[in-house]
């Protein structure tokens, strides 16, 4: 902790999440268990890494809030809204995710987390029906209502910081579009003018997270923040925003694994993954619109990290293809196949099939924690704009595209600039190369 310029965690933090789920409502059992002592939080990197800072006889491995001023668990609140009006305790129930006994324990702290009205439409995510939406009357307004929940619960729960994130279901498909999500002045104007096409929900809550000076974080694919607009938005406020698709499951296992293959010189031909899952994530995404969103995120990983410009005897039109099926016996239990069909020694071929059974709000839950955490970090130490360091933690980093900026997906580089900007946040020298 010796960097002056990252201002101290003083006071509450309020964690505001779009979407009171599985993930959401794992997310907050979670830190309410573990902040009585009675879980741990696995998996989570604020909570269990150790980077190492000095070199030689110095280093030492230290803890990421022994380097930088971190919000500590015990100083969190949490917020946030949904479509459907189940509070938090409801909502974990009926995720069944967690079993009963690790749940009972914070009942009466997650009952208190009633979901405020969504900022709602329909055609955004066809297969939901609940009630518990805002009426509002063009989209200009539907922001003006979701800044004044943000301040509203910042007074009310006499927070001094806000971090707002996205873990409501994935919204359909919204492509970039350069007349309208090029400037702030056309995405202010658009909203104004109630353009329903072009500004899909997901950008009013973070229009009005940015504009109420708290960080924005993206965890589905939606290009909510992944537009020039709102990058602008970000320098201008100096607010940070991440993005986008928490990296959990079939693609960590794919940005860790593509490595291997790419590191010993292998060809690579084709590389199939499918998956089943059977919660109302999967149920989204059984809508091709929806699907759209997420095929698009997910395809991303393999072609910057195995690439026919560096290789083309090994990666050139090799065939990369996802699946995702939804199958309600699975439930949250997701299972991931992958088929990789690579080649070695004079263009022999051999096949790697991962089989991975996971559990999808369980890998998602910390990646949100860290997220919203590091994100406060990142508004305390001045930063804005796309916060790169934390392309660790997703499925789709996001980056200047307009400029020919390349994502980097590699799993060991997002951890070297992950340790990176810890380590100059805390004073230290950022002393890893990342190649
Ligand atoms: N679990 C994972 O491993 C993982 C990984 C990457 C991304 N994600 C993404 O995280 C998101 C949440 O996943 P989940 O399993 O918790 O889904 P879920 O369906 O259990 O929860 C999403 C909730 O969002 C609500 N919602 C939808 N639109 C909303 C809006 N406009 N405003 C407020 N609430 C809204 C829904 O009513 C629902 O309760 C999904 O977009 C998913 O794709 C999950």
């Amino acid at each position: 902790m010796n960097n002056p310029n990252v201002k101290p965690a003083d006071g509450k933090l309020g964690i505001m999440v779009v979407g009171l789920g599985a993930v959401t409502s794992t997310f907050m059992t979670g830190v309410l268990m573990a902040r009585k002592g009675l879980a741990k939080p696995v998996g989570s990197m604020t909570q269990m890494d150790k980077i190492r800072v000095g070199k030689g006889a110095d280093k030492k491995y230290l803890s990421y809030s022994e380097i930088v001023p971190m919000a500590q668990l015990s100083d969190v609140v949490f917020g946030a809204w949904d479509v459907y009006p189940a509070n938090a305790f409801q909502s974990a129930m009926y995720a069944q995710v967690l079993q009963e006994k690790d749940i009972l324990p914070v009942k009466d702290e997650l009952e208190k987390i009633v979901p405020m009205p969504a900022a709602f439409d329909k055609n955004f995510a066809k297969r939901l029906d609940g009630d518990n939406v805002k009426k509002c009357k063009d989209r200009w307004d539907m922001v003006e209502q979701l800044r004044a929940d943000i301040r509203k619960f910042k007074a009310d729960n006499g927070c001094s910081r806000i971090v707002v994130a996205w873990a409501a279901s994935t919204e359909i498909y919204v492509a970039p579009n350069m007349k309208v999500h090029d400037t702030l002045a056309h995405l202010e104007a658009a909203m104004k003018a109630n353009d329903t096409v072009n500004i899909a929900p997901s950008m009013c809550y973070a229009y009005a997270a940015l504009a109420e000076g708290a960080p924005f974080v993206m965890g589905a694919p939606n290009t909510t923040v992944d537009i020039p607009a709102m990058w602008e938005m970000s320098e201008k406020l100096c607010v940070p925003i991440a993005g986008k698709d928490f990296k959990t499951g079939q693609t960590l296992v794919k940005s860790g694994f593509a490595p291997i293959i790419g590191t010993r010189c292998l060809g690579l031909t084709g590389w199939f993954s499918t998956n089943i899952l059977g919660n109302r994530d999967g149920l989204v995404l059984d809508e091709p619109a929806n699907f759209r969103t997420k095929e698009v995120s997910k395809l991303s990983t393999l072609e910057s990290i195995l690439t026919a410009d560096n290789q083309p005897d090994l990666y050139t039109d090799y065939y990369h293809k996802v699946r995702i099926n939804y199958y309600p016996p699975r439930n949250d239990s997701k299972e991931s196949w992958d088929n990789i069909d690579i080649f070695g020694w004079m263009g022999y071929p051999m096949q790697i099939k991962i089989n991975f059974l996971c559990r999808d709000s369980i890998l998602a839950a910390p990646v949100l924690l860290d997220l919203c955490l590091l994100s406060d970090l990142a508004a305390r130490a001045g930063k804005s704009g796309t916060q790169r360091f934390l392309s660790f933690f997703l499925k789709a980093p996001m980056h200047d595209y307009t400029k020919g900026e390349e994502p980097v997906n590699h799993l060991f580089q997002q951890y070297t600039m992950l340790k990176n900007a810890i380590r100059e946040m805390g004073g230290y020298e950022p002393d890893e190369e990342i190649d």
